[in-house]
Protein backbone atom coordinates (compact mmCIF):
# COMPACT_ATOMS: atom_id res chain seq x y z
CA UNK A 1 0.00 0.00 0.00
CA UNK A 2 1.61 3.32 -1.30
CA UNK A 3 1.69 6.26 1.79
CA UNK A 4 1.82 9.90 0.96
CA UNK A 5 1.35 11.78 4.58
CA UNK A 6 -0.03 15.08 4.93
CA UNK A 7 2.76 17.65 5.13
CA UNK A 8 0.88 19.43 8.16
CA UNK A 9 -1.65 17.77 10.46
CA UNK A 10 -5.02 19.99 11.25
CA UNK A 11 -5.00 17.74 14.58
CA UNK A 12 -3.94 21.14 16.73
CA UNK A 13 -6.53 23.33 14.92
CA UNK A 14 -9.31 21.48 16.13
CA UNK A 15 -11.30 21.88 19.04
CA UNK A 16 -12.08 18.18 20.10
CA UNK A 17 -14.72 19.52 22.77
CA UNK A 18 -17.15 20.98 19.95
CA UNK A 19 -17.44 18.25 17.10
CA UNK A 20 -20.34 18.32 15.09
CA UNK A 21 -21.47 15.13 13.75
CA UNK A 22 -19.98 14.30 10.54
CA UNK A 23 -18.23 17.52 9.99
CA UNK A 24 -14.70 17.22 10.91
CA UNK A 25 -12.33 14.99 9.30
CA UNK A 26 -8.61 13.56 9.70
CA UNK A 27 -6.09 14.23 7.91
CA UNK A 28 -6.16 11.20 5.92
CA UNK A 29 -7.86 9.06 3.43
CA UNK A 30 -7.85 5.96 1.61
CA UNK A 31 -8.33 5.51 -1.81
CA UNK A 32 -8.69 2.24 -4.43
CA UNK A 33 -9.52 1.95 -7.85
CA UNK A 34 -11.51 -0.69 -9.59
CA UNK A 35 -10.37 -0.76 -13.50
CA UNK A 36 -10.23 -3.57 -15.64
CA UNK A 37 -12.18 -6.33 -13.64
CA UNK A 38 -9.02 -5.43 -10.78
CA UNK A 39 -9.35 -3.48 -7.41
CA UNK A 40 -5.54 -1.71 -7.97
CA UNK A 41 -3.63 1.29 -6.30
CA UNK A 42 -4.53 0.80 -2.70
CA UNK A 43 -3.14 3.85 -1.54
CA UNK A 44 -3.57 6.58 1.66
CA UNK A 45 -3.48 9.94 0.90
CA UNK A 46 -3.59 13.48 2.55
CA UNK A 47 -7.82 14.25 3.01
CA UNK A 48 -8.70 16.29 -0.17
CA UNK A 49 -11.53 17.04 -2.93
CA UNK A 50 -11.39 14.03 -5.46
CA UNK A 51 -11.47 15.13 -9.03
CA UNK A 52 -14.71 13.26 -10.70
CA UNK A 53 -16.31 13.43 -14.15
CA UNK A 54 -19.78 14.95 -14.45
CA UNK A 55 -20.82 12.14 -16.37
CA UNK A 56 -19.33 9.63 -13.69
CA UNK A 57 -22.35 6.90 -13.00
CA UNK A 58 -22.61 7.06 -9.11
CA UNK A 59 -24.17 10.93 -10.03
CA UNK A 60 -26.89 9.45 -13.01
CA UNK A 61 -27.58 5.66 -11.67
CA UNK A 62 -26.62 6.01 -7.56
CA UNK A 63 -24.16 2.56 -7.58
CA UNK A 64 -23.12 3.80 -4.01
CA UNK A 65 -22.89 2.01 -1.15
CA UNK A 66 -21.19 2.75 2.01
CA UNK A 67 -20.52 1.23 6.38
CA UNK A 68 -20.38 3.66 9.28
CA UNK A 69 -18.69 2.02 12.23
CA UNK A 70 -16.83 3.14 15.07
CA UNK A 71 -13.19 2.75 16.10
CA UNK A 72 -12.34 3.18 20.03
CA UNK A 73 -9.88 4.02 22.19
CA UNK A 74 -8.68 2.48 25.83
CA UNK A 75 -7.27 4.34 28.48
CA UNK A 76 -3.83 2.67 27.64
CA UNK A 77 -4.19 3.82 24.13
CA UNK A 78 -5.08 0.88 22.00
CA UNK A 79 -7.34 1.65 19.10
CA UNK A 80 -10.21 -1.09 19.05
CA UNK A 81 -12.91 -1.85 16.26
CA UNK A 82 -15.94 -3.42 16.73
CA UNK A 83 -16.93 -6.83 14.42
CA UNK A 84 -15.30 -5.25 11.96
CA UNK A 85 -15.49 -8.03 9.55
CA UNK A 86 -19.13 -8.05 9.74
CA UNK A 87 -18.99 -4.63 8.13
CA UNK A 88 -17.09 -6.04 5.36
CA UNK A 89 -19.86 -8.99 4.98
CA UNK A 90 -22.30 -6.40 4.53
CA UNK A 91 -20.53 -4.39 2.04
CA UNK A 92 -19.75 -7.22 0.29
CA UNK A 93 -23.48 -7.85 0.14
CA UNK A 94 -24.50 -4.42 -0.64
CA UNK A 95 -22.28 -4.08 -3.33
CA UNK A 96 -23.62 -7.54 -5.05
CA UNK A 97 -27.20 -5.74 -4.82
CA UNK A 98 -26.35 -2.75 -6.46
CA UNK A 99 -24.22 -5.12 -9.13
CA UNK A 100 -20.63 -4.08 -8.15
CA UNK A 101 -17.77 -5.51 -7.89
CA UNK A 102 -17.00 -7.30 -4.59
CA UNK A 103 -13.96 -6.22 -2.43
CA UNK A 104 -11.29 -8.56 -1.13
CA UNK A 105 -11.71 -9.25 2.71
CA UNK A 106 -7.80 -8.33 3.38
CA UNK A 107 -8.15 -4.85 1.30
CA UNK A 108 -10.86 -3.89 3.58
CA UNK A 109 -9.17 -5.18 6.66
CA UNK A 110 -6.18 -3.55 5.90
CA UNK A 111 -6.77 -0.25 4.96
CA UNK A 112 -9.28 0.28 7.75
CA UNK A 113 -6.20 -0.68 10.08
CA UNK A 114 -3.32 1.37 8.02
CA UNK A 115 -5.64 4.42 8.68
CA UNK A 116 -6.58 3.98 11.72
CA UNK A 117 -2.44 3.75 12.72
CA UNK A 118 -1.43 6.67 10.82
CA UNK A 119 -4.45 9.05 12.25
CA UNK A 120 -4.35 7.27 16.15
CA UNK A 121 -3.83 10.30 17.84
CA UNK A 122 -7.52 11.76 15.91
CA UNK A 123 -8.82 8.65 18.52
CA UNK A 124 -9.62 10.29 21.98
CA UNK A 125 -10.04 8.30 24.74
CA UNK A 126 -13.35 8.26 27.14
CA UNK A 127 -16.77 6.66 26.91
CA UNK A 128 -18.45 8.08 23.68
CA UNK A 129 -15.12 9.77 22.57
CA UNK A 130 -14.73 7.98 18.85
CA UNK A 131 -13.64 7.82 15.33
CA UNK A 132 -16.72 7.40 13.17
CA UNK A 133 -15.24 5.13 10.29
CA UNK A 134 -17.38 6.09 6.56
CA UNK A 135 -16.10 3.13 4.08
CA UNK A 136 -17.73 3.53 0.61
CA UNK A 137 -17.61 2.58 -2.68
CA UNK A 138 -19.25 4.16 -5.69
CA UNK A 139 -19.57 3.76 -9.66
CA UNK A 140 -16.28 6.78 -11.59
CA UNK A 141 -16.59 5.44 -15.01
CA UNK A 142 -17.73 8.13 -16.80
CA UNK A 143 -20.26 7.19 -18.95
CA UNK A 144 -24.39 7.93 -19.42
CA UNK A 145 -25.56 4.56 -20.59
CA UNK A 146 -27.94 3.21 -17.94
CA UNK A 147 -25.66 0.32 -17.21
CA UNK A 148 -23.18 -0.92 -14.51
CA UNK A 149 -20.20 1.07 -14.18
CA UNK A 150 -17.17 -0.18 -15.60
CA UNK A 151 -14.93 1.58 -13.08
CA UNK A 152 -15.19 2.13 -8.97
CA UNK A 153 -13.80 3.84 -6.44
CA UNK A 154 -14.04 2.15 -2.46
CA UNK A 155 -12.81 4.90 -0.50
CA UNK A 156 -12.38 5.26 3.39
CA UNK A 157 -12.53 8.87 5.30
CA UNK A 158 -12.51 8.89 9.23
CA UNK A 159 -14.35 11.40 11.10
CA UNK A 160 -14.01 12.13 15.03
CA UNK A 161 -17.11 12.18 16.99
CA UNK A 162 -17.48 13.13 20.89
CA UNK A 163 -20.04 11.69 23.33
CA UNK A 164 -23.47 13.21 22.61
CA UNK A 165 -27.20 12.81 24.08
CA UNK A 166 -29.84 13.28 21.77
CA UNK A 167 -32.36 12.17 24.40
CA UNK A 168 -35.25 10.07 23.82
CA UNK A 169 -37.12 9.93 21.01
CA UNK A 170 -40.32 10.80 19.24
CA UNK A 171 -41.16 8.71 16.37
CA UNK A 172 -44.20 8.33 13.70
CA UNK A 173 -45.43 5.41 12.38
CA UNK A 174 -44.96 5.56 9.19
CA UNK A 175 -48.96 4.88 7.28
CA UNK A 176 -48.04 6.55 3.84
CA UNK A 177 -44.79 6.41 2.94
CA UNK A 178 -41.80 3.15 2.95
CA UNK A 179 -38.93 3.05 3.19
CA UNK A 180 -38.04 -0.43 1.62
CA UNK A 181 -40.18 -2.50 -0.68
CA UNK A 182 -39.98 -6.46 -0.84
CA UNK A 183 -37.61 -7.01 -3.67
CA UNK A 184 -36.01 -3.78 -3.29
CA UNK A 185 -32.77 -2.62 -2.10
CA UNK A 186 -33.29 -2.48 1.43
CA UNK A 187 -31.45 -4.64 3.46
CA UNK A 188 -28.50 -2.69 1.58
CA UNK A 189 -26.16 0.11 2.66
CA UNK A 190 -27.23 1.95 -0.53
CA UNK A 191 -26.77 5.95 -0.83
CA UNK A 192 -30.32 5.70 -2.51
CA UNK A 193 -32.04 4.37 1.07
CA UNK A 194 -30.91 7.34 2.89
CA UNK A 195 -31.23 9.90 0.54
CA UNK A 196 -35.54 9.27 -0.27
CA UNK A 197 -36.01 8.93 3.58
CA UNK A 198 -35.09 12.63 3.91
CA UNK A 199 -38.48 14.51 2.24
CA UNK A 200 -40.72 12.26 4.64
CA UNK A 201 -38.47 12.34 7.75
CA UNK A 202 -38.50 16.08 7.12
CA UNK A 203 -42.39 16.15 6.88
CA UNK A 204 -42.32 14.16 10.25
CA UNK A 205 -40.34 16.97 11.96
CA UNK A 206 -42.56 19.87 11.20
CA UNK A 207 -44.99 17.57 13.01
CA UNK A 208 -42.65 17.70 16.17
CA UNK A 209 -41.19 14.35 15.79
CA UNK A 210 -37.42 13.51 15.41
CA UNK A 211 -37.79 10.27 13.14
CA UNK A 212 -39.78 7.40 11.46
CA UNK A 213 -40.61 3.90 12.63
CA UNK A 214 -40.53 2.25 9.08
CA UNK A 215 -43.88 0.01 8.20
CA UNK A 216 -43.68 -2.86 5.89
CA UNK A 217 -44.84 -1.03 2.62
CA UNK A 218 -47.98 -3.50 1.61
CA UNK A 219 -49.92 -2.50 4.46
CA UNK A 220 -48.17 -0.45 6.74
CA UNK A 221 -48.92 -3.17 9.50
CA UNK A 222 -45.61 -4.39 10.80
CA UNK A 223 -42.80 -2.58 12.04
CA UNK A 224 -39.22 -2.46 10.16
CA UNK A 225 -37.24 -0.16 11.28
CA UNK A 226 -36.54 3.38 13.62
CA UNK A 227 -34.95 5.87 11.12
CA UNK A 228 -31.84 4.89 10.72
CA UNK A 229 -31.94 1.97 13.60
CA UNK A 230 -33.31 -1.55 14.16
CA UNK A 231 -36.25 -1.49 16.37
CA UNK A 232 -37.34 -3.85 19.50
CA UNK A 233 -40.25 -3.66 21.60
CA UNK A 234 -39.90 -4.78 24.98
CA UNK A 235 -43.31 -6.29 25.97
CA UNK A 236 -43.58 -7.54 29.53
CA UNK A 237 -40.26 -8.87 29.74
CA UNK A 238 -39.31 -10.17 26.56
CA UNK A 239 -38.18 -8.29 23.18
CA UNK A 240 -39.12 -8.03 20.23
CA UNK A 241 -37.28 -7.32 16.93
CA UNK A 242 -38.41 -7.92 13.49
CA UNK A 243 -36.36 -10.60 11.54
CA UNK A 244 -33.91 -8.96 9.10
CA UNK A 245 -35.97 -9.73 5.28
CA UNK A 246 -35.05 -8.14 2.15
CA UNK A 247 -36.68 -4.62 3.58
CA UNK A 248 -34.48 -4.41 6.87
CA UNK A 249 -31.13 -3.51 7.20
CA UNK A 250 -28.91 -6.81 9.25
CA UNK A 251 -27.49 -4.49 11.88
CA UNK A 252 -24.35 -5.34 13.76
CA UNK A 253 -25.93 -3.60 16.97
CA UNK A 254 -28.96 -5.61 16.61
CA UNK A 255 -27.23 -8.92 16.18
CA UNK A 256 -25.37 -8.22 19.29
CA UNK A 257 -28.08 -7.36 21.32
CA UNK A 258 -29.98 -10.84 20.69
CA UNK A 259 -26.82 -12.12 21.73
CA UNK A 260 -26.12 -10.67 24.78
CA UNK A 261 -30.11 -10.28 25.72
CA UNK A 262 -29.79 -14.25 25.13
CA UNK A 263 -26.48 -14.68 27.27
CA UNK A 264 -28.25 -12.49 29.98
CA UNK A 265 -31.75 -13.80 30.76
CA UNK A 266 -33.17 -11.30 28.52
CA UNK A 267 -35.91 -13.15 26.39
CA UNK A 268 -35.57 -11.91 22.98
CA UNK A 269 -38.33 -13.08 20.42
CA UNK A 270 -37.36 -12.28 16.20
CA UNK A 271 -40.94 -12.26 14.58
CA UNK A 272 -43.00 -9.75 12.95
CA UNK A 273 -44.47 -6.87 15.11
CA UNK A 274 -47.76 -5.06 14.18
CA UNK A 275 -48.30 -1.63 15.40
CA UNK A 276 -51.82 -3.17 16.71
CA UNK A 277 -49.92 -5.52 19.12
CA UNK A 278 -47.83 -2.82 20.56
CA UNK A 279 -50.99 -0.19 20.93
CA UNK A 280 -52.62 -3.03 21.99
CA UNK A 281 -49.73 -3.57 24.66
CA UNK A 282 -49.82 0.05 25.41
CA UNK A 283 -53.04 -0.59 26.53
CA UNK A 284 -52.71 -2.82 28.93
CA UNK A 285 -49.59 -1.51 30.73
CA UNK A 286 -47.55 -3.92 29.65
CA UNK A 287 -45.75 -1.92 26.63
CA UNK A 288 -42.45 -0.86 28.45
CA UNK A 289 -39.78 -0.14 26.25
CA UNK A 290 -39.40 0.90 22.70
CA UNK A 291 -35.36 1.24 21.18
CA UNK A 292 -33.69 1.86 18.44
CA UNK A 293 -30.17 0.09 17.97
CA UNK A 294 -27.23 0.84 15.31
CA UNK A 295 -23.65 1.72 15.71
CA UNK A 296 -24.11 5.73 16.19
CA UNK A 297 -25.45 5.29 19.50
CA UNK A 298 -25.51 1.60 20.45
CA UNK A 299 -29.25 2.35 21.51
CA UNK A 300 -31.62 4.66 21.62
CA UNK A 301 -34.66 4.82 24.06
CA UNK A 302 -37.86 5.87 22.09
CA UNK A 303 -40.42 8.19 24.77
CA UNK A 304 -43.61 8.37 22.44
CA UNK A 305 -44.87 7.24 19.09
CA UNK A 306 -47.62 8.56 16.95
CA UNK A 307 -49.61 6.90 15.17
CA UNK A 308 -53.00 7.58 13.20
CA UNK A 309 -53.10 11.22 14.43
CA UNK A 310 -52.85 9.98 18.90
CA UNK A 311 -49.43 10.09 20.58
CA UNK A 312 -49.05 7.84 22.97
CA UNK A 313 -46.19 7.88 25.87
CA UNK A 314 -44.08 5.13 27.52
CA UNK A 315 -43.35 5.71 30.96
CA UNK A 316 -39.40 5.73 32.04
CA UNK A 317 -39.17 2.20 33.63
CA UNK A 318 -36.47 1.37 36.24
CA UNK A 319 -34.31 -1.71 35.06
CA UNK A 320 -34.37 -0.87 31.39
CA UNK A 321 -33.06 -2.83 29.17
CA UNK A 322 -31.98 -0.16 26.14
CA UNK A 323 -29.82 0.97 29.20
CA UNK A 324 -28.21 -2.62 30.38
CA UNK A 325 -27.83 -3.65 27.03
CA UNK A 326 -25.81 -0.06 26.06
CA UNK A 327 -23.76 -0.42 28.78
CA UNK A 328 -22.37 -4.22 28.32
CA UNK A 329 -21.78 -3.40 24.29
CA UNK A 330 -19.93 0.29 25.15
CA UNK A 331 -17.82 -1.68 27.67
CA UNK A 332 -16.93 -4.17 25.29
CA UNK A 333 -16.08 -1.49 22.36
CA UNK A 334 -13.64 0.33 25.08
CA UNK A 335 -11.89 -2.35 26.78
CA UNK A 336 -13.45 -2.50 29.88
CA UNK A 337 -14.68 -5.75 29.88
CA UNK A 338 -14.09 -9.03 29.04
CA UNK A 339 -15.01 -9.62 25.65
CA UNK A 340 -16.21 -12.85 25.68
CA UNK A 341 -17.56 -13.05 22.19
CA UNK A 342 -14.33 -12.14 20.42
CA UNK A 343 -15.93 -9.23 18.70
CA UNK A 344 -12.98 -6.48 19.78
CA UNK A 345 -10.32 -6.16 17.27
CA UNK A 346 -7.40 -4.59 17.95
CA UNK A 347 -6.05 -2.05 15.13
CA UNK A 348 -2.46 -2.76 13.66
CA UNK A 349 -1.10 -1.71 10.80
CA UNK A 350 -1.61 -4.96 8.49
CA UNK A 351 0.69 -3.55 5.16
CA UNK A 352 -0.52 -5.53 2.09
C1 LIG B 1 -31.28 1.63 7.90
C2 LIG B 1 -30.41 1.22 9.04
N1 LIG B 1 -30.86 0.26 9.88
C3 LIG B 1 -30.11 -0.16 10.92
C4 LIG B 1 -28.85 0.37 11.17
C5 LIG B 1 -28.04 -0.15 12.31
O1 LIG B 1 -26.97 -0.93 11.85
P1 LIG B 1 -25.65 -1.08 12.69
O2 LIG B 1 -26.07 -1.62 14.02
O3 LIG B 1 -24.83 -2.06 11.92
O4 LIG B 1 -25.04 0.27 12.79
C6 LIG B 1 -28.36 1.38 10.34
C7 LIG B 1 -27.07 2.02 10.61
O5 LIG B 1 -26.06 1.66 10.19
C8 LIG B 1 -29.14 1.80 9.24
O6 LIG B 1 -28.69 2.74 8.39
Amino acid sequence: MRIEKASISRLNDTDFSNLKFGETFTDHMFVCDYEYGKWVDPRIIPYKPIEIEPSANVFHYGQAVFEGMKAYKDDSGKIWLFRPTENYKRISISSERLAMPELGESVFLSALNELLTLDSEWVKSGIGNSVYVRPFIFGSEHCIAASPSKKYKFMIILSPVQSYYNGALKVLVAEKYSRAANGGVGYAKAAGNYGSQFYPTGLAQKDGYDQIIWTDSKDHKFLEEAGTMNIFVRIDDTIITAPTTDTILDGITRKSIIKIANDNNIKVEVRPISIDEVIEAHSKGRLNEIFGSGTAVVVSEISSFGYKGKNYDLKKIENSYAETLKSIITKIQYNLIKDPYGWRSEVSAIKV
